[in-house]
């Protein structure tokens, strides 16, 4: 549906909460102004309605993560089912059943389609879970170290990994690396994506490198898609180093680019990925996805896990991510992405689409705008200048016309490549 406002944004509940929040909430935490942000209250398809009873229109599914819709009605049957049932039980101790089905659908997904076999219960790779995309990138940083004994990682100007200290230490951004600088391992060398930058990093590292880690698509870094040579040219250079390839999917994931995975468009297998966002519609479950050979670098568990944590495995976060996953195939959503690609302007691959602003105040002020008019979207790039959109891959024509229209006012007629891509439209109006 459209939005439907029916007070000035953010509205006075909002406002009055925002208050409430400063006054218990960490101040770094939840940017607060004049005119952000609208709080949620519900959310059902595309649309949000905040405190206020204003109907919004999602361009972000919530960082990329509602992509078969917000509130989708059998994601919801199956955690309510799941939370009668069970809500939490033993992760790496005592374990559900539903552990064993989700992994056993990574599987089937991942490196079972991609060496051409297709049934559920394939050995081709095992997995291992975790709460957030954070800790699934330091899953596979772990990893590598356990399967090639060199703890140096290569990373790229522009990633980003999540926030804790061992995904920091592989994120690039300098605004989240600089106060925290003095308590990072340091095991990352960042380097451009490009074939001579890689091969020196590796050339020159005394520590020995183990793994390269890379988004397939730059996303929090403003949505870049690389040459298409890249990712065929990294994962001959790891072989030729006997490194690990690391493909960060957790904003790529799950059909979000056209594909069930974005290393797809470029038919290159690596040996882990990183999972999340989309994965369970909502619940915090992410996952590191290894080729078998690899994750049985692991030792054998002797009674104590060597990486583990309290809610590993959830049995509610697996359901709702085993309805999610049927959702996103009942619905063929990898082929949805692809065919709605260039309903929304900007760079990017499926519904993953970035929008490059003049500078950031020029994104802020689009964004503002944008909510103003009923839609939410998120500025994104190293420099705040890229006006990201990844809404939910259920969005209707309808919805994508409106919103096409929106960007392109609220963008103005500074944008070259946003003017391009809407007069491609094929149904401009
Ligand atoms: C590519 C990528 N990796 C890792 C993360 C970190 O995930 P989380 O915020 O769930 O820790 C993100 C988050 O945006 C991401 O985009």
């Amino acid at each position: 549906m459209l939005p439907l406002l029916k007070t000035r944004i953010p509205g006075p509940r909002s406002r009055a909460l925002a208050r409430e929040l400063r006054r218990h909430e960490c101040r770094n935490t939840t940017f607060v102004s004049r005119d952000w942000p609208v709080f949620w209250d519900r959310a059902r398809g595309c649309n949000v309605w905040d405190a206020d009873g204003n109907r919004f229109l999602d361009l972000t599914a919530a960082f990329g993560v509602a992509s078969v819709g917000h509130g989708n009605q059998r994601v919801t049957t199956a955690a309510r089912r799941q939370l009668g049932r069970l809500g939490h039980a033993m992760g790496d101790v005592h374990p559900n059943e539903l552990k064993i089905r989700l992994a056993a659908e990574l599987s089937a997904l991942t490196f079972g389609r991609w060496n051409g076999k297709s049934e559920i219960r394939n050995q081709n790779s095992k997995i291992l879970f975790s709460n957030s995309g954070s800790e699934a990138a330091e899953a596979a940083l772990k990893t590598a170290l356990l399967a090639t004994g060199k703890p140096g990682v290569i990373a790229f100007t522009g990633a980003y990994h999540g926030l804790t200290y061992g995904a920091l230490d592989a994120t690039a951004w300098k605004f989240f690396r600089t106060s925290f600088h003095p308590q990072l391992p340091g095991f990352t060398v960042h380097v451009a994506p490009t074939e001579a930058a890689v091969r020196a990093a590796f050339d020159e590292s005394e520590r020995g490198i183990g793994a390269v880690i890379v988004e397939p698509i730059l996303g929090r870094g403003g949505v870049v898609v690389p040459t298409d040579d890249f990712l065929p040219m990294l994962r001959r250079v790891c072989d030729e180093h006997g490194a690990l390839l690391i493909a960060d999917e957790v904003f790529t994931g799950f059909c979000r680019t056209g594909r069930w995975f974005a290393v797809e468009h470029w038919g290159v297998v690596p040996d882990l990925i990183c999972a999340g966002k989309a994965m369970s519609n909502g619940f915090p479950i992410a996952a590191c996805i290894g080729r078998n050979d690899v994750m049985d670098a692991w030792p054998e568990s002797a009674g104590e896990a060597l990486h583990t944590s309290t809610h590993l495995g959830n049995p509610l976060g697996c359901a709702m991510a085993l309805a999610t996953l049927a959702e996103m195939k009942r619905l063929r959503l990898d082929e949805r992405a692809r065919a709605f690609q260039d309903r929304l302007p900007g760079r990017g691959l499926g519904l993953m689409k970035g929008v490059e602003l003049r500078d950031a105040s020029a994104c802020q002020r689009a964004v503002q705008r944008l909510l103003r008019r009923g839609i939410l979207a998120l500025g994104g790039g190293e420099h705040g200048n890229v006006l990201t959109l990844t809404p939910p891959l259920t969005i209707s024509e309808r919805e994508l016309a409106f919103a096409a229209d929106e960007i392109a006012a609220a963008a103005g007629q500074t944008l070259t490549a946003c003017q391009s891509s809407l007069e491609h439209r094929p149904d401009s109006h």
